[in-house]
């Protein structure tokens, strides 16, 4: 597997520009199926999880062509075949596939899907709000079969806001039959933005990003042309190294209005921030302080920010609590953030964080894509050598971070593992 190899201690200093984002680009390519016709996404990252998803619409016949960040689907020809298990087993998102075939074909076969491991990621909200609207599940040796005689719209309470169960209901209900009203839906802004492509394609919804979504369903939906949102998450990851390492960090493409949870955290810990319609401005160098924080869904502090966001607490001044509510096995980087000096202890969803002046570098694993990016973060800020293990769970995630992070002045290498011997890129 590949590995990163950081020599901590330099100043970041320069401009990047933020990346589509990945969690918005993985449902709207599900949501491309709805249509029967021809879509243009602009700004999609090429990121392994959505050449995945790409791999996945092929197998259910959609022709596509992706090159510099345009991807190009024609849905015409799509059909509701189950694709291949280990695909469909290697990202979560692959469970966005069962609201758009159910939505358009009124069938889906639903196998077991992948991604992070942070915890059990059952779909029983998913099953129960589509059962609302007519789908039935019958258990299948591999996973379970969905089908529906029609499609009607239903009132659907979710018992949690969760973004794929939300996503899910948006999709299947934009070709219902009626008025589908969602209440207790995630708000993240990747919703609204899903929302606003299947407004594109002629569908009818109001209320994405807020708790209630009423979507009006239409007999059918034709192709778009639509720019996904930036990714608020690799935003978040480059604010917190900008404040790691000192220096000053301008985020182009940044929305401050997605980032208002971390942003507010930020300045709390003192750090030196500057935003515009479409930038953002880091400057660290001063010690930053102790912060408690709690993960929550949107607008709360985002869990995907979590690791990153306890990598620079444990550089902070005094100590910490970074508490997770969202999934309940979130904390597995602790072990190699110790590694490099931290001082870290878990008790129950809380980690307690004693602020050290200093971390040194070590040989240390990603277990998974922002315990991964925690660890860089991690490693970028420490003194000495750095060596993170499985850099592909990194690059689920995050478009060409060695050479953003290198255009900064981090010294960062990607070293791949060759067949016998170990080349560096
Ligand atoms: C999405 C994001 C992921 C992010 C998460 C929370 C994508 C591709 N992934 O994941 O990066 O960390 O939102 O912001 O957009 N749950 C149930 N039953 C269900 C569904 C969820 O119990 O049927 C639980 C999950 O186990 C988890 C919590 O709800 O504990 C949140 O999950 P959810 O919001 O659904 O996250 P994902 O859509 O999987």
């Amino acid at each position: 597997m590949d590995k990163l190899v950081i020599v901590g201690g330099n100043k970041l200093c320069g401009e990047v520009r933020i990346s589509g984002a990945k969690n918005a680009s993985l449902p709207i390519m599900a949501a491309a199926l709805l249509a029967n016709g021809k879509c243009v996404i602009h700004n999609v990252p090429e990121l392994d999880d959505v050449w995945v998803m790409l791999a996945l619409l092929e197998e259910l016949g959609v022709k596509a062509a992706f090159r510099g960040g345009v991807l190009r689907l024609d849905t015409t020809h799509a059909e509701p075949l189950t694709p291949d298990r280990e695909l469909l087993g290697r990202i979560r998102a692959s469970n966005l596939l069962l609201g758009s075939l159910v939505g358009r074909f009124g069938e889906a076969e639903v196998a077991a899907s992948g991604g992070c491991s942070i915890g059990a990621r059952p779909l029983d909200l998913h099953f129960a709000a589509l059962q609302r609207m007519g789908v039935r599940f019958l258990p299948t040796p591999e996973g379970h079969l969905a089908f529906c005689r029609e499609l009607r719209g239903a009132d659907i309470t979710l018992a949690f806001p969760s973004v794929g169960a939300t996503e899910n209901v948006l999709m299947a209900a934009a070709l219902a039959e009626g008025r589908t009203v969602l209440h207790n839906a995630a708000a993240e802004p990747e919703i609204a933005d899903l929302a606003g492509f299947i407004n594109a394609m002629g569908g009818r919804i109001s209320g994405a990003g807020t708790d209630t979504i009423i979507i009006d369903g239409v007999k059918k939906l034709g192709g778009a042309e639509y720019t996904v949102m930036p990714d608020r998450i690799e935003t978040g990851t480059f604010l917190l190294a900008g404040a790691m390492c000192g220096g000053s960090v301008v985020l182009r493409g940044a929305r401050p209005e997605h980032n208002g949870a971390l942003l507010a955290v930020l300045r709390q810990a003192g750090a030196g921030l500057a935003c515009g319609a479409d930038f953002i401005a880091v400057r660290g160098g001063g010690r930053l302080q102790s912060l408690d924080v709690a993960t929550a869904p949107y607008p709360g502090f985002p869990t995907d920010m979590q690791p990153q966001l306890a990598a620079m607490l444990c550089l902070a001044d005094g100590c910490s609590h970074v508490c997770e509510t969202v999934f309940e096995n979130r904390f597995r980087y602790i072990d190699e953030l110790k590694k490099m000096g931290a001082s870290i202890q878990v008790s129950g969803n809380c980690a307690i964080i004693k602020g050290t002046s200093g971390l040194s570098g070590a040989e240390v694993t990603a277990c998974d894509l922002r315990a991964g990016a925690a660890l860089v973060l991690a490693g970028l800020a420490a003194s000495g050598r750095t060596i993170v293990e499985r850099a592909d769970l990194i690059d689920r995630g995050y478009e060409d971070l060695t050479a953003k992070l290198g255009s900064l002045g981090a010294d960062i290498r990607r070293i791949a593992a060759g067949a016998g011997r170990e080349r560096i890129s």
